[in-house]
């Protein structure tokens, strides 16, 4: 994880690398530094998020530079273990994104040879080996140090003395932006589009060597081209709109993004009609977007009939898996560590390969046979809530493909749902919510896995323990802990297992547990048992789902409120997860 930032050209360095850093805290947030100069290096870093001490960086001058958000991987999250690291000299200084595997090695060689260490970090030994391959050439200094590292990299370097910013990328995404007589070396396009929307997405084993006016790309001692792509990015979209957090916003953004993601996925007949004739789809994910591939396996299985296996991406490399599948990878960034490596499986498989992604010209895309983007636009919040509706509707407008039908009115009563459920009152279930120390969710069917989302919203922003449980198992041990102090979030809603649910939901009050009933408003059962109902609109299944989801949004959303929350970007945790 974490966010670089690199800059050279004819601006200030300093508030470049800032704004920057700023847009790429989404990757982690809790340590921050710059280093910019050129006759000598300065250094400014300090524990805690940029956005909250970015004056900081006030003593560093020049017009080239180097910037850094932390994510802790090794060492704590404090001002010595944030980055640029340096060497003993002062003379180079690093950022680093991912992990040097063998860091532990190398730092024990390097500390034989007097290096000296000021970090608990696995990135300080980059610095300390480009100072001992240094013969008066940086770019050949950093060539010579990067078969040294085992593990995965985006590293920025500078050089006291040289007119350089050197980037080398191995399994962490860099990109360069090709301004007008500048650079940007970034982890992701996010805060070069407000200079230039001309992208060069660089691949493993780059080494990109910038000067002003010059940008030269090596691979393996070659010399390579890699193309330039323009990217289509809506800054307005990046900003709050007057909302108080991007959480909230991109919540009320989801009708337009269901709309938007689903007609997208219809343009891809090709796709439906390869995933329709499949032996086997398995769809690979990491939480939330794991959740929404869960939905898929629900609707393809009984619509369609095609047999869906769904995994974690993180397990994936553990399972024996048929070479002869469709697979899936659903990520919302796109460059999610462990979503990547499973893809990376299925390629090596030879099997056909799909990316449903949010971010254009993300590692994904570039690894899958073909790519389907969703079109929710920038998710800022850490919590993804607009992504999983627009991975949502990307299914369903593939089901349309797979089912051969007109889902136009679904479409419609979708959007119609989710406006409506942007509305409903949440406030009492956010009261027991906000008092509880442990929720649990419980759904059948299409909303069990409704229920695990809800449940992962809920404990991400609001810090409560929250589990999501299909209702039949609840009674296979979580039982145990049912109380009056743990409130239940339960759907019920009239269709498959109604009865089931309901009698689930008299064994929960039967423990006294405080029942949050989410189901139609005119259900005198679910009223009879429930001490809170809140209402769904009434619509098909897909309508319901999204419906549903919006509410749990919601609880999750305004119980963080109520506890004073950091909403946007909960403790802990980073919004593109690089590492695996
Ligand atoms: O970018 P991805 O969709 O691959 O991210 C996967 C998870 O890290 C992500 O969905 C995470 O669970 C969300 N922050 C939860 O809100």
């Amino acid at each position: 994880m974490c966010g670089i930032v690199g800059y050279i050209g004819w601006r200030e360095a300093a508030p470049v690398l800032v704004g920057g850093l700023k847009s790429l805290e989404y990757r982690g947030y809790d340590s921050f530094g710059v280093a910019t100069g050129t006759d000598s290096i300065m250094v400014a870093k300090r524990k805690g998020r940029i956005s909250e001490q970015a004056d900081c960086v006030s003593g560093c001058h020049g017009t080239r530079g180097i910037g850094h958000t932390r994510w802790a991987t090794h060492g704590l999250p404090d001002d010595r273990n944030a980055h640029p690291h340096t060497d003993c000299t002062g003379q180079f200084a690093i950022v680093h994104n991912g992990i040097i595997e063998n860091y532990a090695e190398l730092r024990r060689g390097l500390e034989g040879r007097c290096h000296r260490f000021t970090s608990d970090t696995d990135s300080e030994v980059i610095a300390h080996l480009i100072e001992e391959a240094w013969e008066g050439d940086f770019a050949a200094a950093v060539r010579a140090v990067l078969p040294l590292l085992e593990g995965s990299y985006a590293i920025l370097a500078v050089c006291a003395g040289s007119d350089e910013v050197i980037a080398a990328r191995e399994r962490s995404p860099l990109v360069i932006g090709l301004g007008d007589d500048e650079f940007f070396a970034c982890s992701d396009s996010t805060p070069i589009v407000e200079y230039t929307r001309n992208i060069m997405v660089l691949e493993d084993g780059d080494l990109v060597v910038m000067r002003r006016g010059a940008v030269a790309v090596e691979n393996g001692g070659e010399t390579v081209v890699r193309e330039t792509t323009y990217i289509d990015y809506d800054i307005e979209a990046s900003r709050k709109g007057g909302f108080e957090h991007f959480m909230l916003k991109e919540i009320f953004e989801q009708p337009d993004v269901f709309q938007q993601s689903f007609r997208l996925a219809c343009t891809h007949q090709g796709i439906s009609m390869l995933l329709s004739r499949a032996r086997g789809v398995s769809v690979i994910a990491c939480g939330t977007s794991y959740n929404a591939a869960l939905l898929f396996r629900y609707f393809a299985e009984k619509e369609c009939g095609v047999p869906v296996r769904v995994d974690l991406a993180s397990e994936y490399r553990y399972l024996s898996t048929p070479d002869d599948e469709i697979v899936i990878a659903v990520s919302q960034s796109g460059e999610t560590a462990d979503t990547l490596s499973a893809l990376k499986k299925a390629v090596a498989s030879s099997c056909p390969t799909i990316a449903i992604t949010n971010v254009q010209g993300s590692s994904i895309t570039r690894a899958a046979d073909h790519t389907i983007y969703t079109g929710a636009g920038p998710e800022i919040s850490v919590a993804a809530t607009k992504s999983y509706m627009g991975q949502f509707a990307a299914f369903v407008g593939l089901l349309a493909g797979m089912n051969c039908s007109d889902m136009s009115a679904v479409e419609r009563s979708v959007r119609q749902v989710i406006e409506e459920s942007l509305l409903t009152d949440v406030s009492e279930a956010v009261s027991l919510c906000a008092k509880a120390s442990t929720i649990f969710y419980v759904g059948r069917g299409i909303f069990y896995p409704v229920a695990l989302e809800g449940a992962l919203k809920m404990k991400e922003i609001s810090y409560i323990h929250a589990e999501g449980y299909a209702a039949g198992e609840i009674k296979h041990g979580p039982f145990a802990l049912l109380s009056e102090e743990t409130p239940a979030v339960a759907v019920c809603m009239p269709g498959d297992g109604y009865q089931s649910m309901l009698g689930n939901l008299r064994e929960m009050k039967a423990r006294g547990t405080p029942l949050i009933g989410i189901g139609y408003g005119d259900d005198i059962d679910l009223q009879d048992v429930a001490d809170v109902c809140i209402p769904v609109p009434k619509g098909d299944a897909y309508a319901q789902v999204a419906a549903v989801t919006v509410i749990m949004q919601r609880i999750a959303y305004y119980t963080a409120l109520a506890l004073g929350q950091d909403i946007d970007k909960p403790r802990n945790l980073a919004k593109s997860v690089t590492v695996e």
